[in-house]
């Protein structure tokens, strides 16, 4: 099952390299440039922590889309330790791909490219509470996370990361839209179960609507929101075919859901009608012909 979670996060990669909103991510991109400026004479590099980094493919795609500064300290935290592992065993091959030279440290890795210097620790533990390093970070990523936690406490302990003027860059936010085509008869129930499962049932936090309540929860908590935009995946087969790993995503995704809806009881749901539409999408997605689109927000604040 770990391997799973895993496999299912690299395989999100592609989708969320197409998903990511450009202008958002551009202002994010911008805004970490004139932290650097900021920061010239010194030979200080801008500081950057990721919460729920994941298997770390938001560094591969900062870097090899030439969205970092060139000298980044970054500090990628995540609670599950096979997931750290990962990113510690492809990110040297991910960041080479985009041109750096790779050299590994105790705690993770040093990549050079011309004048970039980017050293990255990889970390196992809670990011809601991690400590703060001496120097307060430039600016804390948040991708997919907030949606999976308490967004009060991920917000407040990403200011406690921030320093003055700092950066919070949250994509990938879930907003309340999960979508499949061909349409199936079960699909409004199904939905409204699933969301339903992230906002009441699972022991886990988070809600099926932090994007939108991002948008009040930044300034409530002493945010100005510098930018927000949709950031939907979509995933559809080309000639009977999904790019990259894409099906992947798709089978991991369908199988979270069916683990949601296995959670509710005969009346909202019974055990026939969840196989079959399970087994209709498997088999949709076998042939190349299952499409999703899934809703999300993309946020950029100022602490
Ligand atoms: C949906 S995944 C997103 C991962 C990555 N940001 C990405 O977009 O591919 C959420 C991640 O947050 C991690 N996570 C959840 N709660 C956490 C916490 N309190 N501290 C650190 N990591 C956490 C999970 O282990 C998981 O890797």
């Amino acid at each position: 099952m770990t391997d799973a979670v895993q496999a299912f996060l690299a395989s999100k990669r592609t989708v969320d390299d197409r998903a990511l909103n450009r202008r958002v991510l551009e202002q994010f991109s911008t805004g970490l440039a004139r932290r650097q400026r900021d920061g010239s004479g010194t030979a200080e590099p801008v500081r950057i922590v990721e919460f729920g980094a994941g298997v770390g493919t938001m560094i591969a795609r900062l870097a090899s889309w030439g969205h970092l500064p060139d000298r980044v300290s970054y500090r990628a935290i995540d609670r599950n330790e096979e997931t750290i592992a990962y990113a510690r065993e492809h990110l040297p091959a991910w960041l080479e791909d985009a041109g750096y030279e790779v050299s590994r440290s105790d705690d993770g890795l040093l990549a050079r490219s011309g004048k970039r210097r980017l050293e990255v620790h990889l970390e196992v533990g809670d990011a809601l509470a991690v400590t703060g390093e001496e120097t307060a970070a430039d600016a804390v990523v948040a991708a997919a996370f907030l949606d999976v936690v308490d967004l009060e406490t991920a917000l407040s302990a990403a200011r406690e990361q921030l320093a003055d003027d700092g950066l919070l860059y949250a994509p990938i936010t879930f907003d309340g839209g999960t979508t499949f085509v061909p349409p199936h008869p079960l699909d409004e129930r199904v939905e409204r179960l699933y969301h339903r499962h992230m906002d009441e049932v699972r022991d886990q936090p988070g809600s099926s609507q932090a994007g939108r309540d991002l948008l009040t929860a930044l300034p409530d908590a002493g945010y100005d929101v510098l930018a927000a935009g949709g950031a939907d995946w979509i995933v559809r087969p080309r000639e009977g075919a999904y790019p990259h790993d894409e099906s992947t995503f798709l089978e991991s995704l369908l199988e979270t859901i069916d683990g949601a809806l296995a959670d509710y009881p005969e009346t909202e749901l019974d055990a026939t009608s969840r196989r079959q539409w399970l087994e209709t999408r498997r088999d949709q997605l076998e042939r190349g012909e299952l499409v999703l689109v899934a809703h999300h927000l993309d946020v950029l604040a100022r602490a």
